[in-house]
């Protein structure tokens, strides 16, 4: 039996409980491909996952192994499997997770070709984050050119591509993110960046915003702080912490769960390889390192996109 590394855990609870277990290599069902794993990247809602926090919204079986997104080459081809063969370059979001492993089983419903221009394991960035901020500016932000858009938390890994997404779409964006993120935020197309560590965001905006996309876990202040920036008739969409608009202004909010959706996937490949999106990789680390991570995420010290290098 041949036997590949993975990240997973047996229990809920801190970082610690992350074990790197070696287990059989899978082997391919009906309508799934083997990916030879070149990357995962880290999402924190994952460790939110790990901490047991998330056992209403998402249950898993344990012992469970992380890796929602995949970036990687096609090793083996199921049953009734078309459209792929050994040694595709494939990337997908995979909801039962699995990637944070040498070898995984991906149904290749959601798979697509992986970027050309970019390296295998940056593409690994794209599928969840990627995923989110597609649907928030479009879907449910429906983000047009001329909008004023403020994005709360441009400096994170969704928010890098909501930042170029909302430029992409012809909007003015007003992004927030602290000293560390401004010069990644620019570079994405921001035309304000607003630090907020040095004081209440809206003290630095002088005209209100059409859309809001909020992709910070907020406490109630800070979040109803939020709220009064959005013009009357505007939008509010968020991934995090839900905001309630201010009464009487006929402002529309949502909080939203990103779906699986390839072909939303694959229009996120187009815009990489025309040069429209740039994945912004803060660091790589091993898979052995992926409870640092955890850690490093949960003490607020992750920015960008970490890929994982099983
Ligand atoms: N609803 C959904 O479908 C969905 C999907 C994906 C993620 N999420 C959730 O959405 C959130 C964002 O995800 P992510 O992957 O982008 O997270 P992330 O990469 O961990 O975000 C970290 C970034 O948050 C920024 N930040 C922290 N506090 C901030 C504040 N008060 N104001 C502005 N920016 C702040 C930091 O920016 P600086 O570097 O500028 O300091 C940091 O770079 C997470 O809570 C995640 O669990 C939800």
């Amino acid at each position: 039996m041949t036997m590949m590394k993975t990240a997973r855990i047996h229990e809920y609870g801190d970082a610690s409980v992350m074990r790197y277990d070696d287990v059989p290599r899978p082997r391919t069902a009906f309508g799934e491909v083997l990916v030879r794993v070149a990357a995962t990247s880290f999402n924190p809602t994952e460790a939110a996952l790990r901490a047991g926090l998330l056992q209403a919204f998402i249950p898993v079986d344990l012992p469970y192994t992380f890796g929602w997104d995949v970036a990687g080459t096609v090793a083996e081809i199921g049953a009734r499997v078309e459209g792929f063969a050994v040694g595709d370059r494939v990337i997908g979001r995979l909801d039962s997770g699995g990637a944070a492993a040498e070898y995984v089983r991906a149904p290749a419903a959601v798979l697509v070709a992986a970027p050309a221009s970019v390296p295998l394991a940056h593409a690994a960035a794209l599928p969840v984050a990627g995923l989110t901020a597609w649907q928030a500016v479009f879907e449910h932000g429906k983000v047009a050119a001329g909008q004023r858009v403020l994005v709360n938390g441009a400096g994170g890994g969704v928010g890098g591509f909501v930042t170029q997404l909302a430029k992409h779409a012809g909007a003015e964006v007003i992004a927030t993110a602290s000293p560390r993120s401004t010069g990644a935020v620019l570079r994405q197309g921001a035309d304000q960046v607003i630090d907020y560590t040095a004081g209440p965001v809206g003290a630095a905006l002088d005209v209100p915003v059409d859309t809001l996309v909020n992709l910070v876990p907020l406490n109630p202040q800070d979040a109803a702080a939020l709220a009064p920036l959005v013009r009357p008739g505007g939008r509010i969409v968020s991934i995090a912490t839900p905001i309630e608009p201010s009464a009487d202004t006929g402002v529309s909010a949502m909080h939203m769960v990103a779906r699986n959706d390839v072909a939303h996937l694959a229009a996120l490949v187009e815009l990489v390889d025309a040069a429209t999106l740039s994945i912004d990789i803060s660091e790589s680390r091993p898979l052995a390192d992926l409870a640092d991570v955890h850690r490093l995420s949960e003490a607020g010290r992750t920015r960008g996109k970490v890929v994982i290098i099983p």
